[in-house]
């Protein structure tokens, strides 16, 4: 059941807000699960809202005969580490009205589930709309509530497997010629001249699993030559930042506006013990100063198009811009924002492609 719950976060998911320790480990996994403050959703996966905790009800009512309560995974469903869902089969012109009682009932996300998204448990003339909820009183209460209206039932996943779940993905990399990651839960052994870096991505982007960030590491392997200034923004993890430090750069500002994200980035330095080069925050861009020889943003096309200014406005004399998050498909766009820059690099992965710009030649 984790892997039917995970594998549904895809690109093409359908994500509508963070649902807890599953929306945690698709972040993880490169899902970019959105939330509140999280303006580039659809990075990898789409048509996401984003919504606040709600109130609780403590009502606890009986569930209607004619509904089924179904338990996925192990275990019963009074095992109080399974995570209660209420799943709706609607058709599509009933969807937002679906969603909107969810939403009223207190559901704290919503994902949707049709025969567009990697996980189809609807026909083709159907959508599955599942809300989580904090405990199961409250998946029972919205269930009652909703039993008559809706084709309704209660799923369960296993809440405990998703902390833990999520680290399946990720493994020991080499990436460039220096380069090698791995998470904490996997010793390595690296050759003399390696730089090893220990990642735990935890709830934040930035495994190093994603080609995105792969791309902006090789890149980093090739260019920091030793003594930068970084700015890294959108710095999930942290990895591109540390990475850039244990490569030899000088110092980091990393920002991003999720703070969780900070958290973990803060985590990260102290691991691979760069804390003392690293200044990791959720501060605005526009409230960093200075001039940096590195300024490196893995956020996505349709947020970067509208940062030349910030970005390039950051860069010292002779600097280097990066930028990642581009589908190969969008390089034309990216570059035409950035103009007049120009493209000294470009390397793809995949569908996705990273580009390495410097002022125009006076
Ligand atoms: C694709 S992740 C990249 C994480 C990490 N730098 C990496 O390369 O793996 C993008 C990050 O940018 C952050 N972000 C999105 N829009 C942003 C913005 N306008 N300013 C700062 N951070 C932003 C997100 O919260 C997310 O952590």
């Amino acid at each position: 059941m984790v892997a039917r719950a995970l594998g549904s976060f895809g690109r093409r998911a359908s994500v509508h807000a963070p649902l807890d320790g599953l929306a945690r480990a698709c972040r993880a996994v490169g899902c970019a699960v959105a939330l509140p403050r999280f303006p580039s959703a659809g990075i990898y996966s789409d048509r996401r809202v984003a919504r606040g905790q709600p109130p609780w009800s403590d009502h606890l009512g009986s569930v209607p005969g004619n509904l089924s309560v179904r338990a996925h995974g192990r275990g019963l469903m009074s095992d109080p580490v399974h995570h209660p869902f209420v799943s709706i089969r609607v058709r599509p012109a009933r969807l937002e009205l679906a969603q909107l009682r969810l939403w009223e009932l207190g559901a704290s996300g919503l994902e949707e589930r049709d025969e567009t998204t990697l996980v189809c448990e609807a026909a083709s003339d159907q959508v599955v709309v599942i809300g989580a909820f904090s405990d199961e009183a409250a998946a029972r209460h919205a269930l009652k509530e909703i039993g008559e209206e809706y084709d309704a039932e209660i799923i369960y996943v296993p809440s405990q497997d998703w902390a833990t779940e999520w680290r399946r993905g990720f493994s020991a990399q080499r990436i460039g010629k220096r380069l090698l990651l791995h998470p904490s839960w996997e010793a390595v052994q690296g050759e003399p001249d390696d730089v090893v870096l220990t990642i735990d991505p935890e709830n934040a982007f930035g495994s190093g699993d994603h080609e995105t960030t792969r791309l902006v590491l090789r890149l980093l392997d090739q260019w920091v030559a030793g003594g930068e200034r970084v700015l890294d923004v959108g710095c999930g993890s942290g990895v591109l930042s540390i990475a850039a430090l244990r490569l030899g750069a000088a110092s980091a500002i990393a920002v991003d506006i999720d703070e969780d994200a900070v958290v973990v980035a803060r985590r990260n330095a102290e691991i691979n013990g760069v804390a003392e080069r690293i200044e990791a925050s959720a501060r605005p861009l526009q409230d960093i100063d200075g001039a940096y020889d590195i300024v490196l943003a893995n956020i996505e096309t349709r947020v970067l198009v509208h940062m030349p200014e910030p970005l390039q406005g950051r860069l010292a004399a002779g600097g280097i811009l990066i930028l990642s998050g581009i589908l190969r498909a969008e390089t034309d766009e990216l570059l035409a924002a950035y103009a007049p820059m120009r493209l000294a690099e470009c390397v793809e992965e995949g569908e996705w492609c990273a580009c390495l710009l410097r002022p125009a030649e006076p």
